[in-house]
């Protein structure tokens, strides 16, 4: 009797010990089940997915509990899977936007319930439901695209003049207004001059722009801008184009349109840094793309999360520059680098964002 007795007193002992102990755990972890919503854009792109993945093992390993959602770029569909996320107590939301401007109303309601929302990557417009803005510095990005041609074609010295067409992003992304201005910034005084001409002469955002971002709508325009400007020998040096989507859509038509890599083949730029856009980076069907760690940004974002929900201030390094057309929403920019062929083995690889195999 006395030896069960003290059996007993020994297991409530080690159940004691035991709950204190992972208590203690959670209390490091500093999530302690709050659950939080991430809503995403689509799978189609691999960068959401990464984006996904990562914010949303982040945000585990400080013991939050995720509700991870994709869209499929269907803007109701991301409408319901936020509201899912209010009703079923979400305490922070975590959104990038499909239409940065269609989020209004379920902002709103997550206002009412004092749910803070941080956009992710894409600012959300013309609403206060907004909190915070985590991304990379948009502007810069475009900026580095511009001066890689800048220096690849030595603008500053060669007489030129260079041949070169223009492609900026979805409309109803803020960001591809971002990307076009800062890459704009550094290309717009060499057009004036005539040291780059836009032979198609299309220049102005509403006309270059590709609706949600599509790769197939980029090789559209750019099989167009072929026939109509260069079927007749003018030569083709250069095609900004904002990211890899649009990039793979245009390496698709210039393939098609007989360029050969090494040969003819202008300098195209690219961002995101996707596998099948780095492949052509080796082969020379792509010159950049614009490297945006995601673990990086993720990790920021869990750091907001965690002030958020620990009252303490929340990280940012902006407090001017993006206006979503309501407030100025506090920001934190990470810092784009470029990748090429001469950097991408230390940048991709040796940092484990992918493996030397990924990439054969
Ligand atoms: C992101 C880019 C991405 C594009 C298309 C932008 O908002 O910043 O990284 O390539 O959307 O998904």
């Amino acid at each position: 009797m006395k030896t069960t007795k003290r059996i007993l007193v020994l297991i409530v002992a080690l159940a004691c010990l035991m709950s204190v102990m992972s208590l203690a755990a959670c209390d490091k972890a500093g999530g302690k089940g709050t659950k939080v919503g991430v809503a995403m854009p689509t799978q189609s792109l691999q960068r959401w997915n990464q984006d996904g993945a990562n914010m949303k093992k982040s945000l585990e390993e400080a013991g939050f509990v995720v509700d991870l959602q994709y869209a499929n770029n269907e803007v109701a569909t991301q409408l319901s899977q936020i509201e899912n996320m209010i009703t079923s107590g979400c305490k922070v939301l975590v959104i990038a936007s499909i239409d940065g401007s269609s989020l209004g109303n379920v902002l709103a309601d997550a206002k009412k319930e004092k749910i803070p929302v941080i956009a992710y990557d894409r600012l959300i417009m013309e609403t206060d439901g907004v909190s915070y803005y985590a991304t990379f510095d948009n502007f810069k990005v475009g900026e580095l695209q511009g001066k890689f041609i800048e220096e690849k074609l030595d603008l500053k010295n060669a007489a030129g003049p260079f041949n070169i067409e223009l492609f900026a992003g979805s409309p109803d992304d803020n960001n591809a207004l971002f990307f076009f201005n800062g890459a704009m910034s550094i290309l717009q005084p060499y057009i004036d001059s005539g040291k780059l001409n836009v032979v198609s002469g299309q220049t102005d955002f509403a006309t270059i722009a590709i609706n949600e971002w599509k790769t197939e709508r980029a090789q559209n325009r750019m099989d167009d801008l072929l026939t109509a400007n260069y079927a007749t020998g003018t030569k083709l040096d250069v095609v900004l184009s904002p990211n890899d989507s649009l990039a793979l859509g245009i390496a698709n038509a210039l393939e098609q349109g007989g360029f050969v890599p090494g040969t003819n083949w202008p300098i195209v730029t690219g961002q995101d840094c996707d596998v099948a856009n780095m492949k052509n980076v080796i082969a020379g069907k792509q010159s950049m793309s614009i490297f945006k760690d995601t673990r990086t940004l993720a990790d920021k974002v869990v750091e907001m999360v965690k002030a958020i929900i620990e009252g303490t201030t929340v990280p940012v390094n902006d407090e001017k520059t993006y206006n979503n057309g309501v407030k100025v929403v506090p920001s934190f920019l990470c810092d784009p680098v470029f990748a090429d062929v001469n950097n991408y083995e230390d940048i991709l690889i040796k940092s484990g964002y992918y493996t030397a195999d990924q990439l054969a």
